[in-house]
């Protein structure tokens, strides 16, 4: 492992479990409805990729491109669009899929902006919640794993722009962020 980093949290084995069993809470939900995923680059691409290849429905995806955290490993509580999906999303089913809820600002944030949209139904699918964080209201309909407040990397998520290729999920030691 690398030496920024002290242990795994979520092995390989784990999140695909996981993320299966979302997939199929999903399909119970709209059983063989439409649905319209929405990527939150970049942290969400790799869960994304492996939820709708779970998901037996007819879904059709776009991306969004927000930013708040930048290169700091803390937020700054300002949401920034990058790049606005290309479809109309209207009457459509829609599910945004994030790798994270931490503090909340970034899904809070872009659920009240696609709700003015009037999509039929909106619902946020979230692969990590750590609850401890949160500093606005916003709850995911579909979350993977409830986990402690320590800065976790891969399976998309990074440190930097570092380490979203992991295929597991890992804690990053402290005094490898301490001064950034
Ligand atoms: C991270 C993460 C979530 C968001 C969660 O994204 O992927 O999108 O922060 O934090 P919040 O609940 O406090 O808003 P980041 O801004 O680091 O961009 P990235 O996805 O490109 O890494
Ligand atoms: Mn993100
Ligand atoms: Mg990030």
């Amino acid at each position: 492992m690398n030496k920024d980093l002290k242990k795994i949290l979520l092995t390989e084995e784990e999140i695909k479990k996981r993320v299966c069993e979302l997939a199929q809470d999903i399909m119970n939900d709209f059983k063989d409805e439409e649905l319209f995923f929405i990527g939150v680059l970049k942290g969400s691409v790799v869960f994304v990729a492996d939820l709708m290849r779970c998901v037996k429905n007819d879904v059709t995806m776009d991306f969004m491109a927000v930013s708040s955290y930048g290169l700091s490993s803390q937020t700054s509580g300002v949401v920034r669009i990058l790049k606005d999906l290309d479809f109309d999303i209207e009457g459509k089913n829609v599910i945004i899929v994030e790798d994270i809820i931490d503090t909340g600002t970034t899904l809070k944030y872009l659920y009240e902006y696609l709700k003015k949209r009037n999509p039929k139904v909106l619902k946020i699918c979230c692969l990590l919640d750590k609850p401890e964080r949160r500093k606005v209201d916003i709850k995911a309909d579909y979350i993977g794993f409830t986990i402690p407040d320590e800065f976790v990397v891969g399976y998309g998520l990074d440190f930097a722009e570092r380490f979203r290729n992991l295929p597991y999920i890992a804690v990053v030691k402290e005094e490898a962020y301490a001064n950034k």
